[in-house]
């Protein structure tokens, strides 16, 4: 059977933002979805930063921030997205089709990039929902395994359709050509749910207090140790602030692009 003909949705030249087509789109359930953009050979970016997209809204260009979950070198650029039922970009994003156009800002910004943390032997990625994005972006980056032994991801997601790329992750990145092998031996994945059954299903603080979180494989302490870990956070308001609590408590001291520290912090969205 022919495949439906559609007319691409094409947006009007800005000179403030780059036009860029969608080359693919996946959704994972009614409240995300994954799609990829091409990528301007002048828009460089270092992996776990993010950029704003959007969409023409008439008068303006309807911009949102937005992590890219594929590593600096990448051909293509991916993102993770919400879909808010009524919110004015991703009410009109989640229909967008391969061949469509969408704007893409000029300059990636952010702190969740290896350049703001110090040195250390195991690198923490803790998500909830789509804070699992910029992450995304840092395990399928060389660079992140030859500076760290050991990387482990946390994603805390409500449900487990959620679990957006819980097979290439479970997978040890398999099928990624260039840090597959790396990955295999120095990759770590740990999703929990906490609204349905699962084998975790407790939010990721319960996960360090019962030690889950450094059960063999992993080697190395029983505990977050700022003389041997490095952290990144990236989920809601109240996540980030609870865990940067905790940690500072540990006696780690947030990080920045200008001074390096022992864990970085961003919010995966406002509100
Ligand atoms: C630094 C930064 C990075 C971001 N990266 C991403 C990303 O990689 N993927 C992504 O989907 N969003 C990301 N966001 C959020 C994004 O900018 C938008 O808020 C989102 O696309 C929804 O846009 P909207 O116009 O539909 O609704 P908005 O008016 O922007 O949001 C409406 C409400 O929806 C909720 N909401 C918005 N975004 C999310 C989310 N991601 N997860 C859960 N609830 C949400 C909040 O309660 C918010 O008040 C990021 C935000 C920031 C500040
Ligand atoms: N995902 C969905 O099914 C869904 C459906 C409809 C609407 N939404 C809307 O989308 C928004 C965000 O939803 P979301 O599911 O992406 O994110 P979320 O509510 O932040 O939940 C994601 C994960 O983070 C955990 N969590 C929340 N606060 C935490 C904290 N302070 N410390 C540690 N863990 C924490 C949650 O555990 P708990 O489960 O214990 O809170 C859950 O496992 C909400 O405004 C929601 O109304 C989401």
């Amino acid at each position: 059977m022919n495949a439906p003909v559609t007319t691409p949705r094409l947006i009007p030249d800005n000179a403030a933002f780059h036009s860029v087509e969608v080359k693919w789109v996946r959704h994972w359930n009614e409240h995300l979805f994954s799609f990829a953009i091409e990528r301007p050979a002048s828009f460089r970016f270092r992996s776990g930063e993010f950029v704003m997209i959007g969409l023409d809204d008439g008068a303006k260009p309807l911009m949102r921030a937005y992590s890219i979950a594929s590593p600096a070198y990448a051909e293509e650029l991916e993102f993770l997205s919400i879909k808010v039922e009524d919110g004015p970009l991703t009410s009109r994003l989640q229909k967008i089709q391969p061949g469509d156009q969408l704007y893409l800002g000029r300059k990636p910004v952010g702190t969740l990039v290896c350049d703001a943390l110090l040195p250390g032997s195991r690198l923490f990625l803790l998500s909830t929902g789509t804070g699992l994005a910029p992450f995304l972006s840092l395990i399928r980056d060389p660079d992140v395994y030859e500076r760290f032994s050991q990387v482990v991801v946390v994603h805390s997601v409500r449900r487990v359709s959620d679990l957006a790329y819980h097979d290439e992750m479970t997978a040890q990145l398999a099928d990624d050509p260039l840090v597959a092998d790396e990955a295999a031996a120095q990759f770590h994945y740990i999703p929990t749910v906490t609204r349905e059954p699962f084998r975790n299903g407790k939010r990721i603080d319960g996960l360090i207090e019962d030690g889950t979180l450094f059960e063999a494989p992993l080697t190395g302490p029983k505990k977050l140790d700022p003389a041997t870990d490095r952290v990144m956070l990236c989920g809601s308001n109240a996540m980030i602030h609870d865990f940067a609590k905790m940690l500072e408590a540990e006696g780690f001291k947030e990080g920045s692009n200008a001074h390096p520290g022992d864990f970085v912090i961003e919010r995966a969205f406002v509100g």
